[in-house]
């Protein structure tokens, strides 16, 4: 008896330190989220990004654990003239499931039509309407964050396409036009207002591009004035900028793009830290290279060998970035003319002893 004082004081300090280290350390920061019925447990989605995220690459990352994954914005236009190049981006196989295709374009009724297209022919869990799209290409038609400047137009498209289709419809906008359009929260309020089921935003203006830095407030403040689920995006490369992001803003779930090339196991360690406050190790040479020729092969089921090889340059130089030879290694990479030589040159890289 005369010992269990210190004991009980011993275990009662434990259960405290406990209860505090999960509080401040591992409290589980994602909730699932409901995109309009479809359930989705740890809210971390791939970025759409054009010739990057095609079906190998889809594929990897779920492998990993990406709860939800894009297609790369692909042009209403092109969908409802059945151009055959346009189709078959939009292709995916089951296990990529939910998926969700992206589409831009600017005028509703095309947007509309596409949207029936893809519910009837491909029938994804997801429409997501690109808002987004810097591309002088794009914008000078009027598409992609053009449409930021003219919120009437963004509406109507939303409106027009969320009532031509059943499947959720989500969108994924910029911040604004420049430093002096920052539309976010006005567009997202529309949005919500003609029933869109989620959105993404990616803080940085049409102007900006890629540079500087994406302002996360702006993901807070479009938080706070909606009520469907928000996804923040932008200049996550690690599970604690995942942390950052969701602390910082409150949004309820986090998309991540080029962070992810070259490190699709990069989805596993944030769901890992998000949830159980645990940092994998850094994977090592065997993880990389197994991942390298998984992806490789994927590449191989899908494509030509040239056309694999081509698509499958960027990826390699990521896998092996930071490695030692890699200066070398994305030199011979880049010289290689179909995916059998990159497979070539991979297994002296990898496996330079068996060779
Ligand atoms: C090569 C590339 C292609 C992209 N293509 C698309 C696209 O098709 N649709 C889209 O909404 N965003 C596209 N994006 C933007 C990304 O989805 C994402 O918003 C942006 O890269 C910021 O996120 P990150 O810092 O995690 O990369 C693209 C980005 C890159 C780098």
């Amino acid at each position: 008896m005369l010992e269990a004082g210190p004991d009980i004081f011993r275990d009662f300090l434990h259960l405290m330190f406990v209860f505090w280290y999960r509080k401040h350390y591992i409290a589980p920061m994602l909730e699932p989220i409901n995109i309009d019925g479809l359930e989705i447990k740890y809210p971390v989605f791939l970025a759409p990004m054009a010739g990057v995220t095609d079906k190998p690459f889809r594929t990897m990352c779920k492998s990993f654990g990406a709860a939800v994954v894009f297609t790369e914005f692909v042009s209403s236009e092109g969908i409802v003239r059945e151009n055959d190049k346009t189709i078959n981006y939009m292709r995916f196989n089951e296990i990529e499931r939910p998926i969700g295709i992206q589409i831009f374009g600017h005028d509703p009724e095309t947007l509309a039509r596409s949207a029936q297209y893809i519910e009837e022919n491909l029938k994804p869990d997801i429409i997501d309407l690109n808002f987004g799209c810097p591309v002088p290409k794009v914008v000078k038609r009027g598409a992609g964050s053009a449409i930021l400047k003219d919120l009437d137009q963004l509406e109507k498209i939303a409106k027009w396409v969320v009532r031509a289709v059943s499947v959720p419809v989500t969108a994924k906008i910029r911040s604004g036009w420049d430093n002096g359009g920052i539309v976010a929260v006005e567009a997202a309020r529309r949005l919500e207002a003609q029933g869109v089921s989620l959105i993404t935003v990616h803080p940085r203006t049409t102007k900006q591009r890629y540079t500087g830095e994406a302002d996360w407030s702006i993901i807070g403040d479009v938080k706070k004035a909606i009520n469907i689920p928000l996804i923040g995006n932008g200049d996550i490369h690690t599970p604690q900028d995942a942390k950052r992001m969701i602390e910082e803003t409150g949004c309820d779930g986090i998309m991540i793009g080029r962070a992810t090339m070259g490190k699709p196991w990069l989805f596993r360690d944030v769901i890992q830290f998000l949830t159980k406050g645990i940092l994998p190790p850094a994977e090592n040479k065997d993880q990389i290279s197994q991942s390298f020729f998984e992806h490789l092969n994927l590449q191989k089921e899908n494509y030509s060998l040239m056309y694999a090889g081509n698509l499958f340059k960027p990826h390699a130089a990521a896998y092996i970035r930071g490695m030692d030879g890699a200066a070398h290694m994305r030199f011979e990479i880049n010289r290689s003319k179909d995916i059998d030589q990159i497979n070539e040159l991979a297994e002296k890289f990898f496996n330079p002893k068996i060779i």
